[in-house]
């Protein structure tokens, strides 16, 4: 098939609800992808923050491979070796109390399981989010995200959902009632547009939680795994929550949602209150093993501390020279670039070029790229971006 067709076959028989950058990418390997033409690109992008450990790592690749010759398939109402032995892992990276976990196929699935799990354990039915929140969109995470884009087409949502602005404590004091189950926030807002929180925020929820006997739920579907730093961002803040949402990349690029929870919150579910078909799929579970021992062995946390560093270091070189940029802010390689304007086409340019970067909000530039990401790679995003911005700023003062 040429890229002409493929275009025409997926803009004619997929359900339109992404906007298609123009790319036909095949092939893909560490931080690197290609496409259908062969021409090489950076991908800041890490497929929406999934490549952790890079595109087709050859230890995932190997995993997947040996898994697929010998079990791909096995329902979690019978044992399986590979799921017991990803168990393990997981429950050794998670922060300490968090030692019960439920496996499920994607973020939004994960913060499911999480909200049925705070109102069954605490029989209560509301759940306090924050503005600007996303934790994805069906309808049980809709009703907690916040973009009113996303939620409006599809009223009623899920009742007993209530937002307040974030890093402000007070409002969340007000809004708790007696029928509060939990607090749901991300550590770093993501879709939100890469917002760290501010002033304890986070210590200060574990507070109230702690003092009113309400759950905390964290969702680290985006921050999770290494991206920030740590292997989870909460321990940035020295803060574990009750019950803590992770995706993305935990399977190095198969689907996987995980819910870790603590033990007694967990044992409130009763046989088959909550199940999924895929849950602890073999071939999955097999890739999330090799994803773990990859992002433990290759040290990938502290690479983002690092590398994280460097390029932040470079974005803010680029703020100090060009006047259209104004913030750069992140953590780890999680980044985020604010500009004055629409980033559209910085985005589309950016593809010209040879960069995949990704938007979050109308002005936000954000950064996922995999942490196997090399300095050169930065080096060349960075030179992109410079003229990119060069001729946008040319363009902006001439008409
Ligand atoms: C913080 C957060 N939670 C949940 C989700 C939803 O994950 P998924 O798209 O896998 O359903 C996302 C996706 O971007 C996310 O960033």
């Amino acid at each position: 098939m040429n890229e002409k067709e493929i275009i025409e076959i997926e803009e004619k028989l997929m359900a339109n609800v992404f906007s298609k950058r123009p790319v036909t990418i095949t092939r893909g390997r560490g931080a690197l992808v290609w496409d259908i033409h062969g021409k090489e690109y950076v991908d800041c992008t890490g497929s929406y923050g999934v490549c952790i450990v890079g595109h087709s790592h050859p230890k995932v690749v190997d995993a997947i491979e040996r898994q697929a010759e010998t079990l791909i398939s096995c329902h979690a109402s019978f044992y399986n070796d590979v799921r017991s032995e990803l168990l393990q892992k997981l429950v050794q990276i998670a922060p300490k109390s968090l030692n019960k976990v439920f496996l499920g196929n994607s973020g939004a699935e994960s913060v499911e399981c999480a909200i049925k799990l705070a109102r069954k354990f605490t029989g209560k039915p509301e759940i306090i989010a924050m503005m600007g929140a996303f934790h994805g969109k069906t309808m049980g995470a809709l009703s907690a995200t916040w973009n009113k884009k996303y939620r409006e087409p599809f009223k009623p949502l899920v009742p007993g959902f209530k937002h307040v602005p974030p890093d402000n404590l007070e409002k969340v004091n007000e809004a708790i009632t007696e029928n509060t189950a939990a607090i749901l926030a991300e550590p770093i807002r993501g879709e939100g547009g890469i917002r760290l929180p501010k002033n304890d925020f986070l210590q200060g929820l574990r507070e109230i939680c702690d003092e009113k006997n309400i759950l905390l739920i964290l969702d680290e579907v985006q921050t999770g795994f290494g991206r920030t730093g740590k292997m989870f961002a909460c321990e940035h803040w020295d803060v574990t929550p009750d019950i803590l949402c992770l995706a993305k990349s935990v399977a190095g690029g198969l689907p996987l949602g995980v819910t870790f929870a603590k033990e007694n919150i967990m044992s409130s579910f009763r046989l088959g209150e909550h199940s999924t078909t895929f849950s602890g799929n073999p071939l999955v579970c097999a890739a999330a093993c090799a994803a773990i021992d990859v992002v433990v062995d290759e040290k990938l946390p502290e690479r983002a501390v690092k590398l994280g560093k460097y390029f932040k270091e470079r974005l803010e070189e680029l703020q100090a020279k060009h006047k259209i940029v104004r913030d750069v802010r992140g953590l780890g390689l999680m980044i985020g670039m604010e500009l004055k304007f629409d980033v559209l086409n910085i985005l589309l340019k950016s593809i010209n070029n040879g960069v995949l970067i990704l938007d979050a909000g109308r002005t936000i530039l954000r950064f996922l790229p995999p942490l196997v990401i090399e300095k050169n790679h930065i080096d060349r995003v960075v030179t992109v971006l410079d003229a990119i911005l060069e001729e946008e700023e040319h363009e902006r003062l001439r008409s």
